[in-house]
């Protein structure tokens, strides 16, 4: 079940998937003066702080046994459950896990802000921005398809949450060291390189056929230069806004 998926597409996360500190900074920033924090959908722990008390949640055993020997151990458990009482952490996290929560999602996010007093901080995407990305309005309009029903827009999630909520915009550097579908942006070749998008649920989830037809149409407009005719732009940028956002919901803060 949807609680799982990670124990299938989990493998070899943490190879691809390394926090980028530059994000880190922003979800820091977020977390304000919280000295207690649960991260959910913990994973392998990129982003998680280490110099608050943190509770880590995580469903899957894949992801939780790719945390590093530092990292205080993942809870087995899932957001629509938090074995947490009300108001009893100072914040809630949760990075690019919200869209796997299925049928819990909506119930998921109002248990972040049932258990934080303080700030909750959600890294998500924005579906919208992400698919005119040239991987998923070229090759992979399924991606965006299928992140249509996942994610809930950060408009969505300010209303669950309620009160104050401050959306930043991430652009993606071009050497994030979190290799996640948008931050293929960049990085054409790497779409193709199969332990990096096996670490993406975006292209991880697809249809097979469908992913094999995607390659072959990527690697063949690489070949013949098409690629580079249509988006070789690209490749003169630092930075570019893939649609990811980090939603701050802080009932003492000025968002
Ligand atoms: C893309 S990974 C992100 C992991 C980590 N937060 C990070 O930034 O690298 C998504 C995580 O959400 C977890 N997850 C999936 N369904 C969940 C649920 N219902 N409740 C909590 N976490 C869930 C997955 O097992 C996976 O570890």
């Amino acid at each position: 079940v949807a609680a799982t998926r990670y124990d299938e597409i989990g493998l070899g996360y943490a190879r691809t998937r390394r926090a980028d500190p530059r994000l880190a900074a922003v979800i820091e920033r977020g977390l304000g003066d919280a000295r207690t924090v649960v991260n959910v959908g913990a994973g392998t722990g990129s982003y998680e702080p280490t110099d608050r008390y943190v509770i880590a949640i995580e469903p899957s055993d894949v992801m939780a046994a790719q945390r590093p020997a530092g990292l205080v151990p993942a809870l087995r458990g899932r957001a629509g459950l938090l074995p947490l009482r009300d108001a009893s952490l100072d914040a809630a996290m949760a990075v690019l896990s919200v869209h796997h929560w299925d049928e819990e999602t909506e119930h998921g996010v109002r248990e972040l802000r049932r258990v934080a007093r303080g700030p909750v901080v959600i890294v998500t995407f924005d579906v919208e921005v992400c698919a005119r990305m040239w991987l998923a309005a070229d090759y992979l309009p399924e991606v965006t398809a299928t992140d249509r029903r996942t994610f809930p827009s950060p408009e969505q999630l300010a209303e669950w949450l309620g009160g104050r909520t401050r959306v930043e915009r991430w652009p993606i550097p071009r050497d994030c060291s979190d290799w996640t579908f948008a931050s293929f942006w960049a990085h054409p070749e790497r779409v193709l390189d199969e332990r990096a998008a096996g670490a993406t649920s975006g292209l991880a989830r697809l249809d097979p056929a469908v992913r094999d037809r995607a390659m072959r149409a990527l690697a063949g407009d690489l070949a013949d230069g098409t690629w580079e005719t249509r988006h070789g732009h690209l490749r003169g940028l630092d930075s570019y806004d893939a649609g990811l956002r980090v939603v701050i919901n802080d009932p003492a803060g000025d968002a």
